[in-house]
């Protein structure tokens, strides 16, 4: 089986998930597994430390996210690829396995096009449009490299980056990103591992939803967990088996994950 798991910025924040890590160890690589990580707190702690305060900016629709000028970009790409990917690296060794990362840009395995304009909301509360930065929405995945790590019994672990058609790295959603290679690459499942059992609604943890109740539910839902549940309904319409939403702390969360335990599964 094909998995490929996203493993939540909340999990990344507490440094590595030694569950994950040991349960990615006892199904690879009899199972194909690829790695996608957040990180979005950490880079914010960063870049702050760098003295460089992060700006977010608020859609229309009230959602808030990181504005990605070029110094952001820059500091994006060191916090994920060069520290939170290699922990995550480091973390597979100790278990056993070899672990690659790459990000988005290598083998120009993931490519996006760059948003040229982002429309906002101001501290007056009026619509304004400002240039889009480095961030970019995926438009393609090339699977040759993930298949050719994964044939020769690497994990490849991938950081949510993406090349603009000027080869330019651009900062992605991980969510969508994972959802992306999952569909790039053929994937069985994909696995969304976070902080909580999966999709709560009207206080209740949802067991399972096709994509139609899941793209409806949509309205109830808080931001972060809405990333994940737009994700797995893209990952299933275009042909991925089940989405699973999962709490990345329990032990054994991704064998957990496949066998629908305690978890929120989307399904076409
Ligand atoms: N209806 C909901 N069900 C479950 N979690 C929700 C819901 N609405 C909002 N959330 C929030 O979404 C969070 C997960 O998203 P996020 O913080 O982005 O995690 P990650 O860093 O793992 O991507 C949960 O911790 C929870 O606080
Ligand atoms: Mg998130």
């Amino acid at each position: 089986m094909r998995v490929v798991v996203k493993v939540g910025g909340s999990l990344m924040k507490a440094g590595v998930p030694d569950s994950l890590v040991r349960d990615a160890a006892r199904l690879f690589p009899s199972n194909q597994l690829v790695l996608v990580h957040g990180g979005g707190d950490v880079v914010t702690e960063y870049a702050t430390r760098l003295g460089k305060e992060q700006r977010f900016v608020v859609s229309p629709d009230g959602i808030r996210s990181r504005y990605t000028d070029r110094e952001t970009a820059e500091i994006y790409q060191m916090v994920m690829s060069g520290y939170l990917a290699k922990r995550l690296v480091q973390a597979l060794y100790g278990v056993g396995v070899r672990g690659v990362s790459l990000a988005g840009v290598d083998g120009s395995m993931i490519s996006a096009t760059r948003k040229s304009k982002l429309v906002i909301i101001d501290e007056r509360g009026r619509k304004v449009v400002i240039d889009g930065g480095y961030t970019g929405r995926v438009c393609g995945v090339d699977p040759s490299l993930l298949d050719m790590l994964l044939g020769r019994g690497y994990l490849p672990i991938v950081s949510p980056l993406a090349q603009g058609e000027g080869g330019e790295p651009l900062n992605i959603d991980g969510d969508r990103a994972a959802a992306s290679i999952a569909m790039g690459t053929g994937a069985d499942v994909v696995v969304f591992a976070t902080n909580v059992d999966g999709l709560s609604l009207d206080g209740a943890l949802v067991g399972r939803l096709t994509a139609e109740e899941a793209s409806a539910s949509l309205p109830k839902i808080g931001f972060g967990m809405q990333k994940k549940v737009m994700a797995a309904v893209e990952a299933v319409r275009a042909g991925v088996r089940e989405a699973v939403i999962c709490s990345g702390t329990r032990e054994g969360p991704i064998t957990r994950a496949i066998s629908h335990e305690g978890c929120t599964v989307v399904t076409r």
